[in-house]
């Protein structure tokens, strides 16, 4: 399966993204990584540290479902880190045109809600997904989550709630793209902002990504995997 990682421009994509392939490969699934953002960041994370949990593929092509996809093991989970989506719809056309399951980071803030639902520049991440059914098999949308990332963590934080509710309502007034959001949030802490490029060696870097795991698995989003299959996290 191919798994998706979208934002409209820069909000954690990048972090989000490493941080589920270690997640994904502590819970025992075989996992592989396709870099999509010319930027190449996360594969000069991967390059950057022993402890990465797989390979990452450049991938920054428009062409990415005619001559990325097709190379894929689709018996493991492969997943996808996208660059801006306002600078490089092209890139982001091609990948939509094949992924399983979108994953879309964005803050509860009022700049990221903007950029997310209303940019000044550039196409919306909802119009994208929508014009990708002209060109998937199915003719469906890929399967879309919001992922609300850079969260206050304390549980009175009201931000993540509004926000939340604000993606899952369309808007104030539900004339809006209406966006599944995850439960789990992943909360702004220091850990976290500065894991690209180091070792997932921190329980801050684990934990909300060991939830988003379980909470994809309990969707029926990615397969369950066999204890047998779970392998030593310290890699
Ligand atoms: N959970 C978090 N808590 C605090 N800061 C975070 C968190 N996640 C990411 N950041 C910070 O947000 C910024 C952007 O992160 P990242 O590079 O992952 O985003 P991106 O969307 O991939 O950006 P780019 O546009 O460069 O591709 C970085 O400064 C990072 O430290
Ligand atoms: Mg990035």
């Amino acid at each position: 399966m191919l798994i998706a990682s979208l934002k409209p421009r820069t909000m954690g994509g990048t972090t989000n993204t490493g941080l589920l392939a270690y997640a994904l490969a502590r819970a025992g699934h075989p996992v592989t990584c396709y870099d999509a953002d010319e930027s190449l960041q996360l594969a000069t994370w991967r390059a950057e540290v022993d402890d990465f949990p797989c390979e990452v593929h450049e991938a920054d092509t428009p062409a990415f479902a005619e001559t990325v996809y097709p190379t894929m093991d689709h018996s493991r989970i492969n997943l996808v880190d996208t660059g801006h989506a306002e600078n490089h719809p092209d890139i982001v056309d091609s990948v939509l045109e094949v992924a399983d399951l979108v994953i879309v980071t964005a803050s509860p803030t009022e700049p990221d809600y903007k950029r997310l639902t209303k940019p000044k520049r550039g196409t919306t991440l909802a119009k994208l997904i929508k014009r990708s059914t002209v060109l998937r098999p199915d003719g469906k949308p890929p399967t879309t989550v919001v992922l609300l990332n850079r969260c206050n963590p304390s549980p009175n934080a009201k931000r993540p709630k509004t926000y939340g509710d604000l993606l899952r309502n369309g808007g104030a007034d539900g004339t809006e793209p209406r966006w599944d959001v995850l439960t789990t949030r992943i909360p702004r802490v220091e850990e976290i902002a500065s894991a690209v490029g180091f070792p997932c060696n921190k329980r801050e870097r684990k934990a909300p990504f060991d939830a988003l795991v379980t909470e994809l698995t309990h969707r029926g989003y990615i397969p369950e995997t066999s204890p047998a299959a779970v392998i030593p996290s310290s890699r």
